[in-house]
């Protein structure tokens, strides 16, 4: 079996994890043949898959820069990933290099490799740990030693909730992070969703995913707006990731293609 320098021996690669088909799916080298199998057939389902995990990565990109703008200079990524192209301390450094960032994942790869990418740079961090267990996050002392809770830390939820499930109540673990936070805190999200003209397809990769990954709990546009109850959205509130502030020249085409919805709201 290969093993990669990134991949420590506590690393079983031998099951397919879901930070490493996502960085498979994005063309990325954080993976091992199990995950480029399981890949393969989810995308069997759904062929424009990758399509949609750039236009993610796309408006990862977006909310980043907006966030910049509104002043934000601190970041919780929970979920945060395999880094690729563009990461958020990468989008957020260029607009402003005061920014802190402190990446969440549960996957050791995605935390191993982030570490690497960031070297000794003190700005930023990658926490290993569950963002289901919130007040664990939040008590971590990384995250203490680089996030200032009087000022406004902007939460980024991007393509990990779906992996929380109801039973461990997701608008729960969504209020005590923004309860933590100073108000002018924001919160982002991007959720799949079988809603939109894919729902067939979208159904039947979510059930390969399942088979061979881990569960998956696909949610409605109202589901998805209600995770932001008690914040304000802003403009234009809960979309399609192409139809959320695209750029000038940006191709919207049939967002609702994408499955996935996208919103960023403001803790008042
Ligand atoms: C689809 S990737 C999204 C990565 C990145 N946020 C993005 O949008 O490009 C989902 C990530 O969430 C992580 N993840 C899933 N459940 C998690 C949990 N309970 N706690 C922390 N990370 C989790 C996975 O390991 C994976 O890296």
């Amino acid at each position: 079996m290969e093993r990669a320098t990134w991949a420590g021996p506590d690393i079983d690669v031998s099951k397919p994890s879901a930070a490493r088909i996502y960085d498979a799916h994005l063309g990325g080298f954080h993976n091992f043949q199990v995950d480029r199998d399981a890949a393969a057939k989810i995308v069997a389902f759904m062929p424009e898959l990758p399509d949609i995990l750039r236009a993610n990565r796309s408006f990862l990109r977006r909310a980043v820069r907006h966030l910049v703008g509104q002043g934000v200079t601190q970041f919780l990524d929970l979920g945060s990933g395999i880094p690729t192209v563009g990461n958020v301390h990468e989008i957020a450094w260029k607009a402003n290099p005061e920014c802190r960032i402190v990446y969440v994942d549960s996957d050791p790869v995605a935390v191993s490799h982030s570490r690497n990418i960031l070297g000794g740079i003190d700005r930023a961090t990658a926490i290993h740990g569950d963002m289901r267990q919130p007040q664990k996050i939040l008590a971590d002392p990384d995250t203490r030693r680089l996030l200032d809770f009087d000022q406004p830390i902007a939460v980024l939820m991007f393509a990990v909730l779906h992996f929380v499930a109801d039973e461990d109540d997701p608008a729960g673990i969504i209020r005590t992070y923004l309860d933590a936070m100073a108000p002018g805190s924001y919160l982002a999200i991007s959720h799949a969703t079988l809603e939109g003209p894919e729902r067939e397809k979208a159904e039947e990769a979510t059930a390969q995913f399942q088979r061979s990954v881990t569960d998956f709990s696909m949610r409605t546009r109202a589901e998805i707006t209600a995770l932001f109850d008690g914040l304000e959205l802003v403009e234009p509130g809960v979309v399609y990731l192409p139809e959320w502030r695209p750029d000038a020249g940006d191709e919207i085409g049939e967002a609702s293609r994408t499955s996935t919805f996208a919103g960023v709201a403001r803790k008042l």
